[in-house]
């Protein structure tokens, strides 16, 4: 928790590009680059809110199944935005960190990640979690894959295996678990994001479209947060 009762950690299912483009009759990938933008502002908000973890869902491991045209747009999308933003991310002492099934992806997306987790691993600001080819199952299925090699090879005792085990294998192992979970543009799913992680997340359902999502909104999101009661299967009184 951070000192002002906030949320520390915030992750977003940044969803309605497509919609977003529709409305506008317009192609699906102005609207992933209108989202691709918002992400600047959200990720300048944080430190002000007391944000010291935001991890965004970029493209999930079933985002596959969409149009040759509309995955290479999206991969196309995600050099430029690192091309882009990495010297400001740097500079805003972000730090950034990629969680998802990174062989599955470009060579060269997989090269420019390596280079900008690498140029910010020093920042002490806010931590930026990019989801990308990531999936909740997929996650847990690689990290049982590692944790069953461990005890194949005896480094691992399989009666020691518990609730603590399994998130040391997980991408995310170096992230606390989210404390809040947005999702915009309607749709009440989680969509595979965070599956071991969000046990206990607080969640957030919000209408608006990503692309029309503001700073202004997220910090209400995120004051909404303050009057809720967690209790994680306890009786407070
Ligand atoms: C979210 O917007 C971005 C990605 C999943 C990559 P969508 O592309 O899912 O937009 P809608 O849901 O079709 O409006
Ligand atoms: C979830 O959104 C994935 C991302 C935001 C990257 P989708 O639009 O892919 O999810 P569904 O298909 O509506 O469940
Ligand atoms: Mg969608």
């Amino acid at each position: 928790m951070s000192g002002s009762g906030g949320p520390a950690h915030v992750a977003i299912i940044m969803d309605g590009n497509g919609r977003w483009a529709s409305m506008r009759g317009r192609p699906r990938l102005f609207g992933h680059h209108a989202g691709a933008r918002r992400v600047r502002e959200i990720v300048e908000a944080c430190p002000d809110l007391g944000v010291e973890y935001l991890t965004i869902f970029g493209f999930s491991t079933e985002n596959w199944k969409r149009t040759q045209i509309e995955v290479a747009g999206l991969m196309s999308l995600f050099r430029s935005y690192i091309r882009r933003e990495a010297r400001a991310l740097r500079a805003q002492n972000v730090r950034v960190r990629f969680i998802g099934d990174r062989p599955g992806l470009d060579e060269k997306l997989q090269a420019q990640m390596d280079e900008l987790e690498e140029m910010t691993e020093d920042c002490t600001g806010t931590n930026l979690t990019i989801a990308l080819n990531y999936g909740g199952r997929d996650e847990v299925a690689r990290a049982t894959r590692r944790l069953a090699q461990d005890v194949a090879e005896g480094r691992l005792d399989p009666h020691k295996v518990d609730e603590e085990t399994l998130p040391r294998y997980l991408d995310t192992y170096v992230l606390p678990d989210p404390d809040l979970v947005i999702r915009t543009s309607g749709e009440a799913r989680i969509s595979n994001f965070l599956l071991w992680q969000s046990a206990y997340a607080e969640y957030e359902f919000i209408d608006t479209l990503w692309p029309d999502f503001s700073k202004e909104i997220f910090a209400d999101v995120v004051a909404s947060y303050a009057g809720r009661d967690r209790r994680f299967g306890a009786v407070k009184g």
